[in-house]
């Protein structure tokens, strides 16, 4: 399809209805799950702060095991032991900054390689930059942080979550992807010859995030474990911290002004990865806990089936249907739980 037909049909299936709908959901509370969760292995992304904070801390008062997954060391001692502490539950990390190739495949291929199920994968990092700034692979950081990384480490886990009994992935997107109110420009993902905005730079980044979790929806197929995704509401964070001080002024002082607690966010995901009122619901955006319309690009299989080539490109992975053997090194494989896996342990002795 041209890409002004392709406008003219996105146009068409805009709905007043889906933008009142989306105006009422964000003022609402998460639906609430106190179900406990003792035991299960929960993989978060960007656990340092924010949301990912929250989210650690609430899946491990339910007596989860978390295995985190973040860039920074030092806060990620601080948080596991905090976590280990508190809730007497294991917490064990993977540094890793999730803009490098290179990493996103170690955590993808550690990840691969745990005995136990993952209960919950959470791909939680994310970040919004008012300039472009190239990654090392030549990539710009936000497409590579907000969708590539999911799209590499899901890649290389398709294998795994298959032979799964049960499991669920969810993606933290965000209402933001309405602002690629005309779809992705398939050819130009990395904005090197387009002008760079912070917002639509991320809307597009969080747009492919969507549309690449409808190909990993077939890709899931009949199997136990599934996928959704989740807009967390708009929550105060550290998000943005990487800016100028003008873009700081300007989210403290008036972005935030409205801006809720990240309890909002950690509820609704606690929701989406225990509640069985979510059981098998998949494919799925929900604005917090509330089932949503996302925008009509979003919507767009067959921009999801050209977004996947590209992605699988630009991530340099082989289609894991073609070549089933996850990259990576065998002395990457991970030590994590020393001897017993988690599942065995019965929890901390
Ligand atoms: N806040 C909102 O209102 C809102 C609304 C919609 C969607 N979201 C989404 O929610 C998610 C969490 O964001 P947040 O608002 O909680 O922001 P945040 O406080 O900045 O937290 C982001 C987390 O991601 C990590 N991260 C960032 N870049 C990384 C990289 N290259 N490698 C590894 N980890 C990285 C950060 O690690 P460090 O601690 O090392 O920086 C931090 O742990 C994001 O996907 C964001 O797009 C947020």
């Amino acid at each position: 399809m041209g890409r002004n037909r392709q406008i003219r049909e996105y146009i068409r299936a805009y709905q007043w209805s889906d933008m009142l709908a989306m105006a009422r959901n964000n003022k609402a509370n998460p639906r609430q799950c106190t179900d406990d969760f003792a035991n299960r292995l929960v993989v978060i992304t960007g656990a340092t702060s924010g949301i990912g904070y929250a989210t650690a801390r609430a899946y491990a008062r339910h007596g989860a095991h978390l295995l985190c997954v973040n860039r920074n060391a030092e806060k990620s001692r601080a948080l596991c032991g905090e976590l280990e502490r508190e809730f007497g539950v294991r917490c064990r990390d993977i540094i890793a900054d999730l803009s490098r190739l290179e990493d996103m495949h170690r955590v993808g291929y550690q990840l691969s390689q745990l005995s136990e199920p993952i209960d919950v994968l959470i791909h939680n990092a994310g970040t919004y930059l008012t300039r472009r700034v190239v990654t090392a692979d030549g990539l710009d950081t936000v497409l590579a942080v907000n969708h590539l990384s999911s799209f590499v480490i899901t890649t290389l886990l398709l294998d795994k979550l298959r032979r799964q009994a049960h499991g669920r992935v969810l993606l933290v997107s965000s209402e933001a992807h309405r602002f690629a109110p005309w779809g992705l420009h398939l050819d130009d993902l990395c904005w090197e010859r387009r002008r760079y905005s912070g917002l639509r730079s991320y809307g597009s980044a969080k747009l492919a995030q969507l549309l690449s979790m409808l190909t990993f929806d077939e890709l899931l197929g009949e199997c136990n474990v599934t996928i959704n995704a989740m807009h967390p509401g708009a929550v105060k964070t550290e998000s943005g911290k990487e800016n100028g001080a003008l873009y700081k002024w300007y989210k403290s002082r008036i972005l935030e002004r409205n801006f809720r607690s990240t309890t909002i966010s950690a509820d609704a995901l606690y929701y989406l990865g225990v509640s069985a009122e979510v059981d098998g619901v998949r494919g799925k955006f929900f604005n917090l806990t509330t089932l949503e319309n996302p925008a009509p690009p979003a919507l767009d299989r067959a921009a999801a089936e050209k977004l996947r080539d590209v992605s699988l490109a630009l991530g340099r992975l082989d289609d894991p249907l073609r070549s089933p053997a996850p990259s990576g090194r065998e002395e990457d494989a991970p030590e994590l739980w020393g001897e017993t896996p988690i599942a065995e342990s019965g929890g901390l002795t």
